[in-house]
C-alpha cells in the first residue's frame, strides 16, 4: 500500500476562494526562485552540519544506544514511565504517544500493553498534577526519564530534584540508577554545561545526549522522542523509514514535488500576501490531536521573531491554533467562517481509520435518524470533514489539507518531518533565524532570578 502522505492546497488558491483571499498562480510563480535560493541556502547549513535535525533518523549510534537500553530497562518490569520535560523536551513524546499507542492507553492492562509501562508525560510544574503523578507512579515501579537540552531549566530541574529525594527515601540513593535516565547536551567543550551531567556522574545513571545542532522543538528524532518511543514499543524501524521516504521527497525545491516547500511557500503568501496572520492546525482524528500542540510550539517559537537574519526589526510569525475536528466544529467554525478573513486552516485527514464503527438500526421510531442508520462513524467523521472545508471554502476562508493514508510509526513520522522541513523553509521565507528562540531565554532568566538564583 501506499504510505505517502498527500498535501492538497487546491482550496487555498484563487480559483477556490477568489481573491485577495487565496493565492494566484502568479503569486506561485513568483516565489518559485525565493524557494530555490533559500533550499540551496538549507542544503549548504545541512551539508555544514549548522543544523541537525534533517539527520537525525540516520544516526545508527544513537538508535542503538536507546534501542538496546530500553530493552534492558524492559525487562526489568516497570509499571511507568515518567518524562521529566517541558517545551521541545516533552510535546514530541507527547504527540507520537497520543498518535501511535492506542487511546486510554493508560488505562489498559498490562497485558493489553504488552508489557509496555503506562506513559506519563509531566511537562509542567503545576504542583497538584505532579503530587498526582507521584501517588499515581510507586518509584519501585518507575523509570523517570528526565529530558533537558540545557541542563539547567528550572521547571524540569524542580521536578527532578522532588523525584530524586522521593526515590532516596522510598528506594534508597543506591537504586537512583534503575529509576532514572538521563538525556542532556553532549559533554563537550563548545556545548553549555549542562547540571545532568553531575548528576548523571553522581548517581552513575545512563545518559542519552541531544546533539548540539539540535534544538528542542526539531528533536523529535533524536533520543528526547526515541528513548520513550522505544520503552513504549513503537515502531521506530517504521518511523525511521517514514523520515527518509519524507527526507527524499524534501530533497528538490520544485514546488510541485517537494510537499514542505509547497505548504511553506501557501502558509508564508497566506501570511505575508493575505493577511492571514493565523495558523490553524485541524487534525480530524483524535490520534493527532497532540501533533497540533507539537506544531504550535515548532511554528510559535521558530517564527515569532522580532529580528531579521539582517539585523532588521521585523516582527514575523503566525499565530498557531489548534483545532479538533469534529469537536470543535461545534466551538470554533462560526468564527472560522464568519469571523475575520485572517486564518490559514490546515486540515489534518485520515483516510483509513484502525476500525470501522457501525452506526446501528436503533431508535427506530425516529425516522429522521434514518440517515445514520446503518452508516458508519468513519463515513460520518468523512463528511463531517468535507462539509466543513466545503462551508470554508464557501465563505471565501482558505484552506490547505494534508491527507494521511492511515495512522502509523512511517505516516506519523512523515508529518513531523514534513513540517519541521517546512518549518525549516519558512523561515527563511521569512528570512529570520528559526533555530533560535531569545524570548523564552529571557523569560527563563528572569523566573530563575525571581526565585533568587542567577539569570
Ligand atoms: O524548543 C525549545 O528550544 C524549547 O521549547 C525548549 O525545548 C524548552 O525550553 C526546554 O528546554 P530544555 O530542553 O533545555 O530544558
Amino acid at each position: 500500500m501506499n504510505q505517502d502522505i498527500r498535501i492538497d492546497i487546491a482550496r487555498a488558491k484563487s480559483a477556490a476562494v477568489g481573491q485577495p483571499h487565496g493565492i494566484t498562480p502568479a503569486e506561485f510563480d513568483e516565489i518559485e526562485p525565493h524557494i530555490a535560493e533559500a533550499h540551496a541556502i538549507l542544503c549548504k547549513e545541512r551539508e555544514n552540519k549548522a543544523y541537525g535535525f534533517w539527520d537525525l533518523y540516520k544516526d545508527e549510534a544513537a538508535f542503538q544506544s536507546v534501542e538496546n537500553a530500553a530493552a534492558d530497562f524492559l525487562n526489568r518490569g516497570y509499571e511507568n514511565l515518567v518524562i521529566l520535560g517541558i517545551g521541545g523536551s516533552a510535546l514530541g513524546t507527547t504527540a507520537l504517544t497520543t498518535a501511535l499507542l492506542p487511546p486510554f492507553y493508560n488505562l489498559m492492562t498490562r497485558r493489553r500493553r504488552k508489557n509496555h509501562p503506562r506513559i506519563f508525560v509531566m511537562d509542567n510544574i503545576d504542583p497538584v498534577t505532579f503530587r498526582t503523578m507521584m501517588r499515581l507512579c510507586s518509584p519501585e515501579k518507575t523509570l523517570y526519564n528526565v529530558i533537558s537540552k540545557s541542563g539547567g531549566t528550572a521547571e524540569t530541574m524542580s521536578q527532578l530534584m522532588i523525584v530524586v529525594e522521593m526515590i532516596e527515601k522510598k528506594v534508597g540513593a543506591e537504586a537512583m540508577a534503575e529509576h532514572v535516565v538521563v538525556t542532556s547536551n553532549p559533554r563537550s567543550d563548545d556545548a553549555p554545561p549542562s547540571h545532568l551531567h553531575p548528576v548523571a556522574d553522581q548517581y552513575k545513571l545512563t545518559e542519552f545526549t541531544v546533539p548540539l545542532n539540535v534544538g528542542g522543538r526539531f528533536s523529535v528524532f533524536s533520543p528526547v522522542g526515541m528513548f520513550p518511543a522505544a520503552m513504549l514499543g513503537m515502531d521506530i524501524d517504521g518511523i525511521r523509514e517514514g523520515c527518509a521516504a519524507m527526507d527524499q521527497r524534501c530533497a528538490t525545491s520544485d514546488l510541485k514535488e517537494n510537499p514542505a516547500y509547497l505548504r511553506a511557500a501557501v502558509q508564508y503568501l497566506m501570511d505575508t500576501a493575505k493577511d492571514k496572520n493565523i495558523s490553524v492546525m485541524m487534525p480530524y482524528a483524535d490520534s493527532l490531536r497532540d501533533v497540533a500542540d507539537w506544531y504550535r510550539q515548532l511554528w510559535a517559537e521558530s517564527l515569532g521573531k522580532r529580528w531579521s537574519l539582517d539585523g532588521e526589526e521585523v516582527y514575523t510569525g503566525q499565530t498557531p491554533v489548534k483545532a479538533l475536528g469534529a469537536t470543535d466544529q461545534h466551538s470554533q467554525i462560526q468564527l472560522y467562517r464568519e469571523g475575520p478573513n485572517d486564518k490559514i486552516i490546515n486540515i489534518l485527514e485520515v483516510r483509513k481509520f484502525d476500525t470501522n464503527l457501525r452506526i446501528p438500526d436503533t431508535l427506530g421510531s425516529i425516522k429522521s435518524l434514518d440517515y445514520l442508520r446503518g452508516s458508519t462513524m468513519n463515513k460520518l467523521m468523512a463528511a463531517e470533514l468535507r462539509g466543513t472545508m466545503d462551508a470554508l471554502k464557501l465563505s471565501k476562508r482558505p484552506v490547505s489539507r494534508i491527507v494521511l493514508p492511515r495512522i502509523n510509526g512511517h505516516t506519523v513520522a512523515q508529518l513531523l518531518y514534513m513540517l519541521e522541513v517546512e518549518t525549516a523553509m519558512a523561515g527563511r521565507l521569512y528570512n529570520v533565524n528559526t533555530f533560535d528562540q531569545p524570548g523564552v531565554e529571557e523569560g527563563k532568566q528572569i523566573a530563575r532570578r525571581l526565585m533568587g538564583g542567577q539569570g
